[in-house]
């Protein structure tokens, strides 16, 4: 946990990839979520020999990030070294949509220089939130 400038979140976020542990897919991704205070959270994939108890780069970064009682999400970058931007699989876009609001700004780079930005609700339109469980709980 450490603070950035705007600049660095990509940096950090190539900086959580190299901590990947991913022998199985082969597939390293960091993640760098930034709260509304500054503060820069990381998380890589991490996959586990028993192939379903793997946990994505991202949800890795969010859970750090609410662990320590952080908010305010404004941004999260995303390092792969894909051929094209990888956006956060559907999963982690549900655990974003928890804790971050919909115009959360998603960006992904790729080793080779290419890159691409979301808002997260235009990646996940129609999250599953917290009042539909109301409905069915009388
Ligand atoms: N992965 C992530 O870390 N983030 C995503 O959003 C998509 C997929 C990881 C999971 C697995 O370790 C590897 O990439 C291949 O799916």
């Amino acid at each position: 946990m450490t603070r950035h400038t705007d600049n660095k979140l990509r940096d950090a976020a190539f900086a959580a990839l190299e901590r990947s542990h991913a022998p199985y897919s082969g597939f390293p991704v960091g993640a760098a979520l930034r709260a509304g205070n500054g503060v820069v959270f990381q998380g890589c994939n991490v996959e586990n020999a028993s192939y379903g108890l793997g946990i994505c780069a991202e949800r890795v970064a969010v859970f750090s990030a609410v662990m320590t009682g952080a908010g305010a999400f404004d941004c999260i970058a995303i390092a792969t070294e894909a051929e094209e931007p990888s956006p956060p699989c559907g999963a982690c876009l549900q655990v974003l949509a928890e804790f971050a609001a919909m115009d959360l700004k998603v960006y992904s780079y790729c080793r080779n220089g290419a890159h691409a930005s979301w808002s997260l609700g235009s990646l996940l339109p129609h999250p599953f939130t917290a009042n539909l469980l109301t409905t069915t709980n009388g």
